[in-house]
């Protein structure tokens, strides 16, 4: 039986040969050009903070060189991203502290171990909202936040799905074969259902403009979700 491909070998490894350095900004939106930063996550110092789907771990290290968390764990299920990581920013360890896990299989058993856990079009686009979404709140402590960005309608401008339901969209195996993944689009108002039915409350979100030439003009829905506090 073949190990499954790792559809993440080819993301942002052109980019990890050229470019190691910590970035001085955290950008939430799809062209990464702008828009709020870190501190929709609220206040980080001496917080335990996660990402969920953290690619090269570009977002997490500018965390805890700018931010002084307690700890960010950068959580990743691709091996070839985990390496990248490990490559570019492991001189941050112990504070930022890469994981090669599934973020659900990470989630589970952690209960209350985090304040803050966010992704950046990252587990949550991918992952089944129904499985992550009530692992991510449990692994809060009471009265933590849970940040995304993610997509507000499919890249080429379809409509997000009015249904928790995910689109196929192409993906390439480390030797080029092209193949497809499953991506959750979701319109707002199935985001905020999802989320509510997984315990969150205090849900906010907000479309962040399309930014960029034509191949990053996507939109980007930003969402704040809350464990309940009592
Ligand atoms: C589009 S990339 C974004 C990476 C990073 N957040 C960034 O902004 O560059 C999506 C990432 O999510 C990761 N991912 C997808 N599903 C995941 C899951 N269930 N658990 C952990 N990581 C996951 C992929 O391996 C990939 O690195």
């Amino acid at each position: 039986m073949p190990a499954t491909p790792d559809l993440w070998h080819h993301y942002g490894r052109a980019r990890a040969t050229r470019d190691r350095a910590v970035p001085p900004a955290f950008r939430w939106d799809w062209a990464q050009a702008g828009g709020p930063g870190a501190e929709v996550l609220g206040g980080l110092g001496g917080r335990v903070v996660g990402e969920l789907g953290a690619g090269a771990g570009r977002h997490a290290a500018h965390l805890v060189a700018y931010h002084a968390p307690a700890e960010v764990v950068a959580v990743d299920a691709s091996p070839a991203q985990y390496a990248l990581a490990v490559g570019l920013y492991g001189h941050l360890a112990p504070r930022l502290r890469s994981v090669h896990a599934g973020a659900v299989e990470h989630l589970l058993g952690r209960a209350g171990a985090y304040d803050v856990l966010y992704s950046v079009f990252g587990a949550v686009d991918f992952t089944e909202p129904r499985a992550l979404l009530p692992a991510a709140c449990a692994a809060l402590r009471p009265g933590g936040r849970l940040v995304f960005s993610t997509l507000a309608h499919h890249v080429g401008g379809a409509p997000a799905r009015p249904e928790v339901t995910a689109t196929e969209i192409p993906a390439r195996t480390p030797e080029g074969t092209v193949v497809s993944m499953r991506r959750w689009v979701l319109a707002e108002v199935a985001g905020v259902t999802a989320l509510e039915r997984a315990g969150f409350a205090g849900v906010r979100t907000g479309v962040l403009p399309a930014a960029g030439d034509r191949e990053h003009a996507v939109g980007t829905l930003l969402v704040r979700a809350f464990r309940p506090a009592g």
